[in-house]
Protein backbone atom coordinates (compact mmCIF):
# COMPACT_ATOMS: atom_id res chain seq x y z
CA UNK A 1 0.00 0.00 0.00
CA UNK A 2 0.76 3.55 -0.51
CA UNK A 3 2.40 5.40 2.56
CA UNK A 4 -0.40 7.31 4.77
CA UNK A 5 -0.91 10.36 3.08
CA UNK A 6 -1.58 12.95 5.90
CA UNK A 7 -4.38 14.60 4.38
CA UNK A 8 -7.45 12.53 4.74
CA UNK A 9 -9.45 14.23 1.83
CA UNK A 10 -7.02 12.31 0.02
CA UNK A 11 -7.97 8.94 1.38
CA UNK A 12 -11.26 6.95 0.79
CA UNK A 13 -12.71 3.67 2.81
CA UNK A 14 -12.48 0.80 0.85
CA UNK A 15 -15.83 -1.08 1.52
CA UNK A 16 -17.44 2.08 0.69
CA UNK A 17 -15.39 3.25 -2.96
CA UNK A 18 -15.65 -0.75 -3.80
CA UNK A 19 -19.24 -0.80 -5.86
CA UNK A 20 -20.20 -4.64 -6.66
CA UNK A 21 -22.80 -5.18 -9.36
CA UNK A 22 -24.51 -8.83 -11.00
CA UNK A 23 -25.03 -7.83 -14.45
CA UNK A 24 -27.80 -9.14 -16.59
CA UNK A 25 -28.69 -8.33 -20.17
CA UNK A 26 -31.40 -6.18 -20.74
CA UNK A 27 -33.61 -9.19 -21.28
CA UNK A 28 -33.12 -10.89 -18.06
CA UNK A 29 -33.54 -7.63 -16.59
CA UNK A 30 -37.25 -7.47 -18.08
CA UNK A 31 -38.18 -10.47 -15.94
CA UNK A 32 -37.16 -8.65 -12.32
CA UNK A 33 -39.53 -7.41 -10.12
CA UNK A 34 -39.00 -3.81 -8.86
CA UNK A 35 -37.74 -4.68 -5.69
CA UNK A 36 -35.12 -7.44 -7.01
CA UNK A 37 -31.95 -5.37 -7.13
CA UNK A 38 -28.55 -6.79 -7.73
CA UNK A 39 -26.47 -3.78 -8.58
CA UNK A 40 -24.28 -1.45 -6.37
CA UNK A 41 -23.60 -3.09 -2.99
CA UNK A 42 -20.53 -2.83 -0.99
CA UNK A 43 -17.92 -5.70 0.19
CA UNK A 44 -17.63 -5.67 3.67
CA UNK A 45 -14.17 -6.79 4.34
CA UNK A 46 -10.96 -5.15 1.89
CA UNK A 47 -8.55 -5.54 4.44
CA UNK A 48 -6.71 -8.56 2.62
CA UNK A 49 -6.53 -6.86 0.00
CA UNK A 50 -5.93 -3.54 0.47
CA UNK A 51 -4.30 -3.72 4.11
CA UNK A 52 -5.65 -3.39 7.73
CA UNK A 53 -6.66 0.12 7.62
CA UNK A 54 -9.15 -0.53 4.20
CA UNK A 55 -8.31 2.75 3.19
CA UNK A 56 -7.11 3.99 -0.55
CA UNK A 57 -5.38 6.94 -0.65
CA UNK A 58 -4.48 9.35 -3.34
CA UNK A 59 -7.71 10.08 -4.95
CA UNK A 60 -10.76 12.39 -4.66
CA UNK A 61 -14.07 11.38 -5.55
CA UNK A 62 -13.34 7.28 -6.00
CA UNK A 63 -15.13 4.69 -7.24
CA UNK A 64 -14.19 1.26 -8.44
CA UNK A 65 -16.64 -0.38 -10.13
CA UNK A 66 -16.61 -4.14 -10.05
CA UNK A 67 -19.13 -5.73 -12.02
CA UNK A 68 -19.79 -9.77 -12.92
CA UNK A 69 -21.83 -11.34 -15.45
CA UNK A 70 -24.55 -12.52 -13.15
CA UNK A 71 -24.11 -16.18 -14.22
CA UNK A 72 -20.76 -17.01 -15.82
CA UNK A 73 -19.03 -14.06 -13.32
CA UNK A 74 -16.93 -12.88 -16.61
CA UNK A 75 -15.56 -9.29 -14.72
CA UNK A 76 -15.03 -5.51 -15.33
CA UNK A 77 -13.00 -3.35 -13.46
CA UNK A 78 -13.04 0.78 -13.73
CA UNK A 79 -11.53 2.72 -10.89
CA UNK A 80 -12.61 6.52 -11.54
CA UNK A 81 -11.73 9.40 -10.28
CA UNK A 82 -12.02 13.50 -10.46
CA UNK A 83 -8.72 14.09 -8.87
CA UNK A 84 -5.43 12.02 -8.35
CA UNK A 85 -2.38 13.11 -6.58
CA UNK A 86 0.84 13.77 -8.46
CA UNK A 87 3.25 11.87 -6.27
CA UNK A 88 3.29 7.91 -6.77
CA UNK A 89 4.67 7.21 -3.71
CA UNK A 90 1.37 8.11 -2.16
CA UNK A 91 -0.79 6.99 -4.59
CA UNK A 92 -2.08 3.45 -4.13
CA UNK A 93 -2.26 1.08 -7.39
CA UNK A 94 -6.05 0.25 -7.17
CA UNK A 95 -6.00 -1.92 -9.91
CA UNK A 96 -3.04 -3.26 -9.89
CA UNK A 97 -3.47 -4.67 -6.45
CA UNK A 98 -7.00 -6.04 -7.17
CA UNK A 99 -5.57 -7.77 -10.36
CA UNK A 100 -4.05 -9.63 -8.18
CA UNK A 101 -6.67 -10.90 -6.64
CA UNK A 102 -8.86 -11.61 -9.99
CA UNK A 103 -7.53 -14.20 -13.02
CA UNK A 104 -6.58 -11.99 -15.87
CA UNK A 105 -8.66 -11.15 -19.07
CA UNK A 106 -11.63 -8.93 -16.93
CA UNK A 107 -12.72 -6.04 -19.06
CA UNK A 108 -11.70 -2.73 -18.59
CA UNK A 109 -14.40 -1.32 -21.07
CA UNK A 110 -18.10 -1.37 -20.41
CA UNK A 111 -19.28 -1.56 -24.31
CA UNK A 112 -17.31 -5.27 -24.32
CA UNK A 113 -18.09 -6.20 -21.02
CA UNK A 114 -21.63 -5.62 -21.86
CA UNK A 115 -21.68 -7.52 -25.48
CA UNK A 116 -19.85 -10.58 -22.77
CA UNK A 117 -22.86 -10.92 -20.43
CA UNK A 118 -25.25 -11.40 -23.33
CA UNK A 119 -22.87 -14.02 -25.02
CA UNK A 120 -22.75 -15.52 -21.90
CA UNK A 121 -26.29 -15.29 -20.78
CA UNK A 122 -27.31 -16.74 -23.74
CA UNK A 123 -24.39 -20.14 -23.18
CA UNK A 124 -23.72 -20.36 -19.26
CA UNK A 125 -24.98 -22.90 -17.90
CA UNK A 126 -23.90 -24.72 -13.72
CA UNK A 127 -21.07 -26.61 -13.87
CA UNK A 128 -21.05 -30.02 -12.24
CA UNK A 129 -24.18 -32.49 -10.92
CA UNK A 130 -27.64 -30.47 -9.56
CA UNK A 131 -28.44 -31.88 -6.35
CA UNK A 132 -31.31 -29.79 -4.96
CA UNK A 133 -33.91 -27.34 -5.90
CA UNK A 134 -36.36 -25.44 -4.56
CA UNK A 135 -38.74 -22.38 -5.54
CA UNK A 136 -39.57 -19.05 -4.62
CA UNK A 137 -42.23 -16.55 -5.10
CA UNK A 138 -40.44 -13.53 -6.32
CA UNK A 139 -43.10 -11.28 -4.40
CA UNK A 140 -41.70 -13.53 -0.97
CA UNK A 141 -37.84 -13.37 -2.10
CA UNK A 142 -38.46 -9.64 -2.03
CA UNK A 143 -39.95 -8.76 1.70
CA UNK A 144 -36.82 -6.70 2.87
CA UNK A 145 -37.14 -4.58 -0.07
CA UNK A 146 -41.16 -4.09 0.57
CA UNK A 147 -40.91 -0.64 1.84
CA UNK A 148 -38.89 0.42 -1.36
CA UNK A 149 -42.28 -0.07 -3.48
CA UNK A 150 -45.76 0.95 -2.83
CA UNK A 151 -48.68 -0.94 -3.96
CA UNK A 152 -49.26 -4.10 -5.39
CA UNK A 153 -47.27 -5.33 -8.17
CA UNK A 154 -48.62 -8.30 -10.53
CA UNK A 155 -44.48 -9.09 -11.11
CA UNK A 156 -44.08 -10.40 -7.81
CA UNK A 157 -46.14 -13.26 -7.86
CA UNK A 158 -43.43 -15.16 -10.53
CA UNK A 159 -42.28 -18.11 -9.59
CA UNK A 160 -38.44 -18.13 -9.41
CA UNK A 161 -36.45 -21.50 -9.25
CA UNK A 162 -33.03 -22.19 -7.13
CA UNK A 163 -30.73 -24.70 -8.00
CA UNK A 164 -27.41 -26.30 -6.43
CA UNK A 165 -24.71 -27.30 -8.02
CA UNK A 166 -22.32 -30.01 -6.64
CA UNK A 167 -18.91 -30.16 -8.55
CA UNK A 168 -14.83 -30.80 -7.28
CA UNK A 169 -12.14 -29.11 -9.53
CA UNK A 170 -12.01 -32.41 -11.59
CA UNK A 171 -15.65 -30.76 -13.04
CA UNK A 172 -14.61 -29.21 -16.66
CA UNK A 173 -14.36 -25.34 -16.42
CA UNK A 174 -15.42 -25.13 -12.86
CA UNK A 175 -11.03 -24.45 -11.78
CA UNK A 176 -11.76 -21.30 -14.29
CA UNK A 177 -15.24 -20.22 -12.11
CA UNK A 178 -13.29 -20.85 -8.81
CA UNK A 179 -11.30 -18.12 -9.63
CA UNK A 180 -13.64 -15.96 -10.26
CA UNK A 181 -16.07 -16.23 -7.27
CA UNK A 182 -13.26 -17.56 -4.52
CA UNK A 183 -12.84 -13.12 -3.91
CA UNK A 184 -16.62 -13.23 -2.33
CA UNK A 185 -14.60 -14.92 0.25
CA UNK A 186 -12.40 -12.23 1.08
CA UNK A 187 -15.10 -9.43 0.84
CA UNK A 188 -17.50 -11.47 3.04
CA UNK A 189 -15.67 -13.79 5.27
CA UNK A 190 -13.70 -12.47 8.41
CA UNK A 191 -10.15 -14.20 8.07
CA UNK A 192 -11.70 -15.54 4.58
CA UNK A 193 -8.38 -16.49 2.51
CA UNK A 194 -8.03 -18.66 -1.01
CA UNK A 195 -7.72 -22.05 -1.16
CA UNK A 196 -4.79 -23.87 -2.66
CA UNK A 197 -5.92 -25.28 -6.53
CA UNK A 198 -2.87 -28.04 -5.44
CA UNK A 199 -5.52 -30.05 -2.73
CA UNK A 200 -7.84 -32.54 -4.40
CA UNK A 201 -9.67 -33.30 -1.04
CA UNK A 202 -12.50 -29.85 -1.74
CA UNK A 203 -15.70 -30.48 -2.71
CA UNK A 204 -17.83 -27.16 -3.98
CA UNK A 205 -21.70 -26.46 -3.72
CA UNK A 206 -23.09 -23.83 -5.91
CA UNK A 207 -26.05 -22.29 -5.26
CA UNK A 208 -28.34 -20.44 -8.71
CA UNK A 209 -31.19 -18.64 -9.63
CA UNK A 210 -32.75 -19.98 -12.99
CA UNK A 211 -34.78 -17.45 -14.54
CA UNK A 212 -37.38 -18.04 -16.83
CA UNK A 213 -37.32 -14.75 -19.74
CA UNK A 214 -40.53 -13.28 -19.46
CA UNK A 215 -40.57 -12.43 -23.13
CA UNK A 216 -39.10 -16.12 -24.11
CA UNK A 217 -40.58 -18.14 -21.35
CA UNK A 218 -38.88 -21.35 -22.77
CA UNK A 219 -35.48 -19.37 -22.46
CA UNK A 220 -34.05 -19.69 -18.76
CA UNK A 221 -30.59 -18.32 -17.51
CA UNK A 222 -28.67 -18.75 -14.28
CA UNK A 223 -27.65 -16.74 -11.92
CA UNK A 224 -25.18 -16.92 -9.10
CA UNK A 225 -26.51 -16.85 -5.91
CA UNK A 226 -23.49 -18.30 -3.33
CA UNK A 227 -21.37 -21.21 -2.65
CA UNK A 228 -20.04 -23.34 0.22
CA UNK A 229 -16.29 -24.98 -0.34
CA UNK A 230 -16.07 -27.89 2.06
CA UNK A 231 -13.04 -30.13 2.90
CA UNK A 232 -12.57 -33.76 3.00
CA UNK A 233 -10.53 -35.49 6.00
CA UNK A 234 -9.60 -39.11 6.38
CA UNK A 235 -11.73 -40.39 9.44
CA UNK A 236 -10.92 -43.47 11.04
CA UNK A 237 -11.11 -46.87 10.21
CA UNK A 238 -12.73 -45.78 6.45
CA UNK A 239 -14.80 -43.22 6.10
CA UNK A 240 -14.52 -39.41 5.24
CA UNK A 241 -15.14 -36.41 7.79
CA UNK A 242 -16.29 -32.96 5.80
CA UNK A 243 -15.35 -29.92 7.01
CA UNK A 244 -17.94 -26.93 5.64
CA UNK A 245 -14.93 -24.46 4.83
CA UNK A 246 -16.26 -21.36 3.13
CA UNK A 247 -19.86 -20.38 2.89
CA UNK A 248 -21.19 -17.13 1.15
CA UNK A 249 -24.63 -15.96 -0.09
CA UNK A 250 -24.06 -12.29 -1.73
CA UNK A 251 -25.89 -9.64 -0.38
CA UNK A 252 -28.86 -8.97 -2.49
CA UNK A 253 -29.77 -12.67 -1.68
CA UNK A 254 -29.12 -12.37 1.73
CA UNK A 255 -31.71 -12.60 4.76
CA UNK A 256 -34.32 -14.69 2.07
CA UNK A 257 -33.67 -17.98 3.06
CA UNK A 258 -31.14 -19.14 0.40
CA UNK A 259 -28.31 -19.38 3.09
CA UNK A 260 -31.02 -22.04 4.72
CA UNK A 261 -31.53 -23.83 1.93
CA UNK A 262 -28.11 -24.50 0.73
CA UNK A 263 -27.16 -26.03 4.18
CA UNK A 264 -29.74 -28.25 4.00
CA UNK A 265 -29.03 -28.90 0.43
CA UNK A 266 -25.20 -29.60 2.19
CA UNK A 267 -26.78 -31.70 4.99
CA UNK A 268 -28.46 -33.84 2.66
CA UNK A 269 -26.17 -34.61 0.37
CA UNK A 270 -23.76 -35.92 3.26
CA UNK A 271 -26.72 -37.75 4.42
CA UNK A 272 -27.08 -39.46 1.50
CA UNK A 273 -22.63 -40.25 0.96
CA UNK A 274 -22.41 -43.76 3.71
CA UNK A 275 -19.15 -42.83 3.49
CA UNK A 276 -19.66 -39.55 5.22
CA UNK A 277 -19.24 -39.97 8.76
CA UNK A 278 -19.47 -36.28 10.14
CA UNK A 279 -20.20 -32.71 9.26
CA UNK A 280 -18.21 -30.56 10.64
CA UNK A 281 -18.16 -26.41 10.57
CA UNK A 282 -14.45 -24.60 10.41
CA UNK A 283 -14.82 -21.55 12.77
CA UNK A 284 -18.39 -20.25 12.43
CA UNK A 285 -19.52 -16.91 12.12
CA UNK A 286 -22.25 -15.96 14.41
CA UNK A 287 -24.73 -15.38 11.53
CA UNK A 288 -23.56 -18.48 10.14
CA UNK A 289 -23.93 -20.15 14.02
CA UNK A 290 -27.70 -18.63 14.01
CA UNK A 291 -28.39 -20.46 10.82
CA UNK A 292 -27.13 -23.61 11.33
CA UNK A 293 -28.60 -23.78 14.95
CA UNK A 294 -32.03 -23.15 13.49
CA UNK A 295 -31.87 -25.16 10.34
CA UNK A 296 -30.35 -28.05 12.77
CA UNK A 297 -33.33 -27.83 15.12
CA UNK A 298 -35.74 -27.70 12.65
CA UNK A 299 -34.18 -31.05 11.10
CA UNK A 300 -33.93 -32.54 14.72
CA UNK A 301 -38.01 -31.91 15.00
CA UNK A 302 -38.71 -33.74 11.84
CA UNK A 303 -36.66 -36.36 12.35
CA UNK A 304 -39.45 -39.12 13.71
CA UNK A 305 -36.30 -41.34 15.52
CA UNK A 306 -35.51 -38.17 17.58
CA UNK A 307 -38.57 -37.22 18.30
CA UNK A 308 -39.81 -40.74 19.39
CA UNK A 309 -37.03 -41.26 21.89
CA UNK A 310 -36.18 -37.27 23.04
CA UNK A 311 -39.72 -35.65 23.26
CA UNK A 312 -42.39 -38.32 23.09
CA UNK A 313 -45.02 -39.83 20.37
CA UNK A 314 -47.06 -36.21 20.04
CA UNK A 315 -44.26 -34.00 18.60
CA UNK A 316 -44.06 -32.76 15.04
CA UNK A 317 -42.00 -30.31 13.12
CA UNK A 318 -40.77 -29.60 9.60
CA UNK A 319 -37.79 -28.25 7.02
CA UNK A 320 -33.85 -29.92 6.03
CA UNK A 321 -36.91 -32.63 5.92
CA UNK A 322 -34.58 -35.68 7.16
CA UNK A 323 -34.40 -39.65 6.53
CA UNK A 324 -34.21 -41.82 10.10
CA UNK A 325 -30.37 -41.47 10.21
CA UNK A 326 -28.28 -38.64 10.57
CA UNK A 327 -24.22 -38.38 10.41
CA UNK A 328 -23.54 -36.40 13.81
CA UNK A 329 -24.95 -32.70 13.98
CA UNK A 330 -22.40 -30.15 12.50
CA UNK A 331 -20.09 -28.89 15.37
CA UNK A 332 -17.73 -25.42 15.32
CA UNK A 333 -14.07 -26.04 14.79
CA UNK A 334 -14.19 -29.71 13.56
CA UNK A 335 -10.61 -30.14 14.09
CA UNK A 336 -9.19 -26.87 15.76
CA UNK A 337 -7.72 -25.79 11.40
CA UNK A 338 -8.84 -21.90 11.60
CA UNK A 339 -8.90 -19.57 8.53
CA UNK A 340 -11.64 -20.47 6.48
CA UNK A 341 -9.40 -21.95 3.66
CA UNK A 342 -6.13 -21.45 3.21
CA UNK A 343 -5.50 -25.07 2.61
CA UNK A 344 -6.78 -28.38 4.00
CA UNK A 345 -3.73 -29.15 6.45
CA UNK A 346 -4.09 -30.60 9.67
CA UNK A 347 -7.11 -32.86 10.31
N1 LIG B 1 -37.66 -12.64 4.40
C1 LIG B 1 -37.05 -12.05 5.45
N2 LIG B 1 -36.18 -12.67 6.26
C2 LIG B 1 -35.93 -13.95 6.01
C3 LIG B 1 -36.53 -14.65 4.94
C4 LIG B 1 -37.44 -13.94 4.11
N3 LIG B 1 -38.04 -14.51 3.06
N4 LIG B 1 -36.06 -15.92 4.94
C5 LIG B 1 -35.18 -16.01 5.97
N5 LIG B 1 -35.13 -14.84 6.62
C6 LIG B 1 -34.30 -14.53 7.80
C7 LIG B 1 -34.02 -15.71 8.67
O1 LIG B 1 -35.05 -15.96 9.57
C8 LIG B 1 -32.75 -15.26 9.37
O2 LIG B 1 -33.10 -14.35 10.39
P1 LIG B 1 -32.13 -14.07 11.67
O3 LIG B 1 -30.86 -13.49 11.12
O4 LIG B 1 -32.92 -13.11 12.48
O5 LIG B 1 -31.92 -15.39 12.34
C9 LIG B 1 -32.03 -14.49 8.30
O6 LIG B 1 -32.99 -14.17 7.33
C10 LIG B 1 -30.84 -15.27 7.68
O7 LIG B 1 -31.24 -16.56 7.25
P2 LIG B 1 -31.08 -16.97 5.74
O8 LIG B 1 -31.83 -16.01 4.89
O9 LIG B 1 -31.40 -18.41 5.60
O10 LIG B 1 -29.51 -16.80 5.53
P3 LIG B 1 -28.78 -15.90 4.44
O11 LIG B 1 -29.14 -16.32 3.09
O12 LIG B 1 -28.94 -14.45 4.78
O13 LIG B 1 -27.26 -16.35 4.70
C11 LIG B 1 -25.12 -15.98 5.74
C12 LIG B 1 -26.63 -16.16 5.97
C13 LIG B 1 -24.56 -17.20 5.03
C14 LIG B 1 -24.43 -15.79 7.08
C15 LIG B 1 -24.96 -14.72 4.84
O14 LIG B 1 -25.41 -13.60 5.55
C16 LIG B 1 -23.53 -14.48 4.39
O15 LIG B 1 -23.08 -15.05 3.40
N6 LIG B 1 -22.81 -13.61 5.13
C17 LIG B 1 -21.47 -13.21 4.76
C18 LIG B 1 -20.47 -14.34 4.79
C19 LIG B 1 -20.49 -15.14 6.07
O16 LIG B 1 -20.50 -14.60 7.17
N7 LIG B 1 -20.47 -16.47 5.89
C20 LIG B 1 -20.40 -17.43 6.95
C21 LIG B 1 -18.99 -17.54 7.40
S1 LIG B 1 -18.76 -18.95 8.45
C22 LIG B 1 -18.18 -20.14 7.39
O17 LIG B 1 -17.91 -19.88 6.25
C23 LIG B 1 -18.05 -21.54 7.90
Amino acid sequence: MAAAVPDSEWAADANEAIHLSLVRTKEDRASLTAREVYEGFNPTFTYPIFGEDEKLYGYKDLAVDLKFASGSLAQYLKVSYSQKLASSSVVDDIEGTLAGFIPPGYDTNEADFLKRVEEDAATFRPYGRLIHSYSRSAHKMSRKHAHMTQGYDPNDEDIVDFEVYHTTWDTPGFREYHRRMQLFILLYIEGGSYISEEEDQWDFVVLYEKRRRRNTPDVFTYHFVGYSSLYRFYCFPEKTRMRLSQFVILPPYQQEGHGSALYCAIYQFVLQDASIAELTVEDPAEAFEDLRDRNDLKMLLNNERYLREALGDDANGSSCASPAHHPSPPNANGNGHNGHGGGGGGG
